[in-house]
């Protein structure tokens, strides 16, 4: 075993002790004999911090103290409310990423050594930093030619830091599933797999350049939201330079008090720019929280760290819809339907006794008022049902959910009677009946038409080639012309729907 791992290990250990985060006693009943043994044994050693606030708390407090692999964890954990509890998800969601910044002159030579140039060479002034959290900070610049940018480095030494505790992670995660059976079906080493995934790729500042170009561009194709341009001759592994938001901070107070802002529509920008981002183009800016967002008069939102990016594919846009169209006709079965055909639910499962599950989600919801029901308290339900009957959460849905919620509250913030519901109407009408109309149907039955005729023209060059596999040895004409058959016919469907829309 990895010594130097293992005595980081002993250390977070005892620090979870201490704040009695490790075996907390709000679990102790639900816990087997044993183990409530051991956990009231721990408690001898628990410290002053282990009575101040829920589990949640103190377990976002203790992973603070311990790093950028540690903070990540908690972030991913937080969105697992449908494993967790929403109580203890929600708690550990504020876990707080915020460190003394480093000095100035180390950051000039990280810039210069990455970019290979000195650095009066590209910025004309390189000021001190403006934010710092665990993996980097971020300092105000300008460029040569006047335009004023913030420019992003990275944590001397970090990469060795994320590295060895990765590897501290991935012990401990092996461990519990070897040796705890319960915790194997929530599969902590794949868990610790996706959290060191996350940071390997939030250690690349290229990739998040990509990121903000990418999710910048589909930005600009609506009014409802920005991001600054990416200055990439100022772009590195360590090194990222934006253009500067010219807005107030959001994560400031007193913005919102602030002359000229229409803050209803802010509202409606910031839900709108979200779902056409997730719906429409399929790819969204998953950290939307205060901390991320600019404003400036009347209602312009100004979007930066574009770190996490969540993408949703054809086959989950769709599937959302389906399930938002389901709930909004009151079709459960319709809902079901779409789980089960998905693959999401496995099909040992009975499909009526889900459908009823998700009419104890849907029903309530009718006949409150709008503002009163929130869209991603109701996605998060329909999770926890989901979680009943064993359903594979894909990732990208549960950022989605986890996105959501961070939007809803930033809308409520900035007007507290906002009705994200009408807010989101225009933007989810249009999808719905893009994504459910028959040309769309007949738009996805032209792909697969093309797809089944590369299938066959690849079978044909197989054999060409003499190449011997079980399906070209024997290929069986009545299927093979079936399959043509479905694809022409699609394909005219396809081509059909084209000139129709
Ligand atoms: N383009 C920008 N314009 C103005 N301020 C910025 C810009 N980019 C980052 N900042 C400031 O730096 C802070 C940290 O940058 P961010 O990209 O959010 O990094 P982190 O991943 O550490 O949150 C932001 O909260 C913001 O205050
Ligand atoms: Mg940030």
């Amino acid at each position: 075993m990895d010594l130097a791992a293992f005595a980081r290990l002993l250390a977070v250990g005892w620090t979870l002790i201490r704040a009695d985060a490790l075996i907390p006693r709000e679990v102790d009943p639900l816990l087997p004999t044993g183990v409530q043994t051991l956990g009231r044994f721990l408690r001898l050693f628990a410290g002053r911090g282990a009575k101040v606030g829920r589990p949640g708390e103190r377990l976002a407090r203790a992973l603070e103290s311990f790093g950028p692999v540690a903070i990540k964890l908690g972030q991913v954990l937080s969105t697992r409310a449908d494993i967790f509890g929403g109580q203890f998800a929600q708690d550990l969601s504020h876990l707080k990423d915020r460190l003394p910044p480093f000095d100035t002159a180390i950051a000039r030579a990280e810039v210069e050594r990455e970019l290979g140039r000195p650095i009066e060479s590209l910025y004309a002034t390189f000021g001190e930093p403006v934010a710092a959290a665990s993996i980097a900070q971020a300092h105000e610049a300008t460029m040569l030619d006047g335009r004023r940018v913030a420019v992003k480095v990275l944590r001397p030494g970090i990469e060795r830091r994320v590295d060895s505790d990765s590897r501290v992670l991935l012990m401990v995660a092996g461990l519990v599933e070897r040796l705890i059976a319960p915790a194997r079906r929530l599969e902590p080493v794949l868990f610790a797999k996706i959290v060191v995934r996350a940071l390997e790729l939030e250690l690349d500042l290229r990739m998040e350049a990509a990121g903000a170009g990418e999710v910048g561009e589909v930005m600009a194709r609506d009014s409802y939201m920005r991001a600054p341009a990416v200055v990439w001759e100022g772009v590195g592994k360590r090194v990222l330079t934006l253009e500067w938001a010219n807005g107030l901070p959001l994560s400031d107070p007193a913005t919102l008090d602030a002359p000229g802002l229409d803050r209803r529509a802010l509202a409606d920008n910031v839900i709108r720019g979200f779902l056409t981002q997730a719906l429409d183009h399929g790819v969204f800016h998953a950290d939307l929280h205060e901390g991320n967002l600019f404003v400036s008069a009347p209602s312009t939102i100004i979007a930066v760290d574009f770190g996490i990016i969540g993408r949703l594919g054809p086959v989950e846009r769709r599937f959302l819809a389906e399930i938002l169209y389901g709930f909004l006709m009151r079709d459960y079965r319709r809902v079901a339907q779409v789980h089960f055909d998905a693959g999401y639910v496995p099909r040992h499962h009975d499909i009526d006794a889900f459908a009823q599950a998700l009419r104890a989600v849907g029903e309530p919801v009718f006949g409150r008022a709008a503002s009163q029901v929130s869209m991603s308290r109701l996605l998060a339900q329909l999770f926890e049902i989901t979680a009943l009957f064993e359903m594979r959460l894909r990732p990208e849905l549960v950022l989605l959910q986890k996105t959501m919620v961070t939007v809803e509250g930033v809308a409520r913030r900035l007007y507290p009677d906002h009705d994200m519901w009408q807010a989101a109407d225009p933007v989810v009408r249009r999808w719905i009946s893009r994504e459910l109309s028959p040309v769309a149907r007949a738009r996805e039955l032209a792909d697969d038409a093309v797809r089944a005729l590369r299938a066959i023209a690849r079978m044909a060059e197989a054999q060409e080639a003499g190449v011997t596999t079980v399906a070209v040895v024997e290929p069986r004409p009545s299927r093979l012309a079936w399959f043509a058959f479905g694809a022409a016919v699609a394909g005219l469907a396809g081509v059909l729907g084209y000139l129709l829309g």
